[in-house]
């Protein structure tokens, strides 16, 4: 697993030069190239072309993450997409509509063979699946966590198209939030990445030009323990890659309950500003400040 969790990653359609183009400036942690729902279906084959080429000429220096979005692989062009760009080293490919860890392992062995056709380093190419997409995946999720996938860099899911595997006429509720049954399947992916100790990505912020909504679903997904989120615009970039950090706020706090526990040695209880403190907090603190450290230290090996 990598040291630090993907924070962001933005979608871009395999079909649009321009928008390739614009990507590798836009802050994310990693790009999706998309083979898959953002293009048409005349434009796959060139899409495909323009990925494989895309990945095979990238400049050097620093990059984002470059990931593909092939299309499922139960389809035709699934194992179409992932022999034209196995070459060109892509840091992991997502797997959309996964129907769970079966699925994850036969994309494993055929990227065990791509690997080894066109020179790429044995198991370097990543999985991301989107792990709510139909009707069946929800109930493999569980399973994720003793699969050995050591391939898996995280879960991520998707209303989209589980609302149409469901006849669901939409997927929100009358508020416009997340109807009952995709905020079940949200919470179930991340328990599930959890589970399977991978990062748990959440899924994209349709309206791109709400950057004070996106921030706010942002910050709750974190404090929910998603690690990160998919982008769709590039504007939605900068917003994630602030909120899935550690708050000043929260590593200020962090540091107050490792002193409190620190103060009163050998207790497994303290109280701080009127609360309760048991261990879980002190491990939850341990972890906001971990994480710092680590942002930290990649902050300062990319400045120099
Ligand atoms: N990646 C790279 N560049 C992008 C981009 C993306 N995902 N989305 C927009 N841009 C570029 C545009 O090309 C435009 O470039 P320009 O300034 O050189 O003209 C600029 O950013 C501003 O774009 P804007 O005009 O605000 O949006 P738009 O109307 O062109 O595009 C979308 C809106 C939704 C079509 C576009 O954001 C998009 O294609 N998103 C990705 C969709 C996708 O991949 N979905 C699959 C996952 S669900
Ligand atoms: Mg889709």
């Amino acid at each position: 697993m990598n040291a630090l969790p993907l924070r962001s990653l933005l979608f871009v359609p395999g079909d649009s030069e321009k928008k390739l183009a614009k990507a590798l400036g836009a802050g994310a942690d990693a790009l999706i190239l998309d083979l898959e729902d953002s293009v048409a279906p005349a434009n796959k084959a060139a899409a495909r072309g323009a990925v494989a080429a895309f990945l095979r000429d990238r400049p050097a220096g620093r990059l984002p993450q470059l990931w593909v979005r092939i299309n499922p692989l139960a389809t035709p062009e699934g194992l179409a997409d992932l022999a034209a760009v196995a070459g060109g080293a892509p840091a992991g490919i997502v797997i959309p509509k996964a129907d769970g860890p079966d699925e994850v392992r036969r994309l494993g062995h055929y990227l065990d063979a791509l690997e080894q056709r066109d020179g790429v380093a044995a198991g370097s190419v990543r999985i991301l699946p989107v792990a709510t997409e139909t009707a069946r995946a929800p109930f493999a999720l569980g399973d994720y966590a003793d699969a050995g996938l050591g391939r898996l860099l995280g879960l991520t899911w998707g209303a989209e198209d589980l609302s149409t595997a469901l006849g669901a006429a939409t997927n929100q509720d009358a508020t416009g939030g997340w109807a009952f049954t995709y905020r079940l399947v949200r919470s179930l992916s991340l328990m599930a990445a959890k589970a399977a100790g991978v990062q748990a990505i959440d899924t994209l912020y349709v309206d791109f030009r709400d950057p004070d909504g996106l921030r706010a679903a942002c910050i709750a997904a974190r404090r929910e323990g998603f690690t990160g989120r998919v982008a769709i615009h590039p504007d939605q970039v900068a917003v994630i890659n602030d909120c899935f950090m550690p708050s000043a706020e929260d590593v200020a706090f962090a540091h107050r309950v490792v002193a409190a526990f620190a103060a009163a040695p050998g207790a497994g209880t303290v109280g701080l500003e009127g609360r309760m403190l048991d261990i879980p907090h002190l491990t939850q603190a341990r972890q906001v400040l971990a994480l710092n450290a680590a942002y930290a230290a990649a902050a300062e090996g990319a400045s120099r």
